[in-house]
């Protein structure tokens, strides 16, 4: 299959490229420069210098395609993203999207993948849910909820088959949020705020990575959760994240502190369930993931940094 993937240089997209290339199937990545045509080149695939905004000059480089992935993103790594910043995250999905979706009518790409997020249906009661809960987002969650409606109303429009894959949070040797959570928990200045109840649902980047694959290959149509199969109190993965790189237990500091010092989203996402299962894309697609808890993540995880010395992001 001929695939054109935008954000094929991020830590999913990466992946995505290897595993692509891996079975057989034609990856073109966007790229903005020359590190990212070195990263798409080094996975096999083939690097489109282009403007993810610019349908005219994506299909300039391409011209058949079978599935194109959104899997680009700015989500802020500050710990307090001003409006702005999230600003720019809204348009990657909104004007991102809008923008494959010409390629995809231009190409006659039989199916388009927007990535999204689990949280964007967590009920305000945060009791478990799924697929069949109504969209609930917050303020930056609002482009994700509006960025699903346009692929899936577009698929319906245009005839093509449009997946909606919400990923859990996602963790990995490589991503950045979980590169800083491992230095500061070592240095015991991550501490877990309120009583670290929460439970996410979350998922290793490698198993996200796989279930791009199976997307692309079954082309399931609709909107899907992928996560691992035991969402986890944030309290419980802190410790054992400590645990295992040798550190202390993390320090625990009230909610209205952190609010203060790490403010509202970072707190929030702290202290708020969400509480998914995959089931849906398992049954759709067959696929399974390779860890299916923070246990066997978070060991891999830290196996990786000790034996290999991961470049920082
Ligand atoms: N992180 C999570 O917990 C999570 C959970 C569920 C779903 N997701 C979604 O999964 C996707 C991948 O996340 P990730 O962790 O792999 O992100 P990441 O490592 O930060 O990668 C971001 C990618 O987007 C590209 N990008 C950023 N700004 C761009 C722009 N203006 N135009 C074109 N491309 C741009 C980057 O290209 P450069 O290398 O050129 O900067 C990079 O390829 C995202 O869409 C995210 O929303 C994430």
């Amino acid at each position: 299959m001929r695939v054109l993937l935008a954000g094929s240089t991020g830590v999913l997209g990466q992946r995505l490229v290897r595993r692509l290339s891996e079975h057989g199937h034609q990856v073109h990545g966007l790229t903005r420069d020359e590190r990212g045509d070195r990263i798409v080149r080094d996975r096999g695939g083939t690097p489109i210098r282009a403007d993810l905004f610019n349908p005219d000059e994506i299909t300039r480089h391409v011209d058949n395609v079978d599935s194109i992935v959104h899997a680009a993103t700015a989500i802020p790594r500050k710990q307090r993203p001003s409006a702005q910043d999230w600003a720019i995250n809204d348009e990657i999905r909104i004007r991102g999207v809008e923008s494959l979706i010409e390629v995809a009518r231009r190409t006659g790409a039989r199916h388009l993948i927007f990535q999204s997020v689990v949280w964007v249906a967590r009920p305000d009661d945060e009791s478990p849910f799924d697929e069949r809960a109504p969209v609930n987002p917050d303020e930056v969650t609002q482009s994700a909820a509006a960025a699903e409606r346009i692929a899936l109303n577009a698929g319906d429009e245009y005839g093509f088959t449009s997946t909606v894959l919400r990923g859990g949070w996602f963790y990995g040797p490589d991503a950045w949020h979980t590169q800083s959570f491992g230095e500061r928990l070592k240095k015991r200045m991550l501490p877990i705020i309120g009583d670290g109840s929460a439970y996410w649902s979350i998922l290793h980047v490698d198993d996200a990575a796989n279930a791009y694959l199976v997307g692309i290959e079954h082309q399931p149509a609709g909107v899907f959760h992928v996560v691992d199969d035991e969402p986890v109190q944030v309290g419980e993965f802190f410790r054992y994240f400590a645990e295992i790189q040798g550190a202390k237990p993390p320090l625990r500091i009230p909610a209205w502190l952190a609010r203060l010092a790490a403010g509202s989203f970072s707190t929030d996402f702290a202290t708020t369930s969400m509480i998914t299962n995959a089931e849906k894309f398992k049954s759709a697609t067959g696929w399974q993931p390779q860890f299916p808890s923070y246990r066997e993540g978070l060991s891999e995880v830290v196996r990786e940094w000790e034996e290999v010395a991961i470049p920082s992001r």
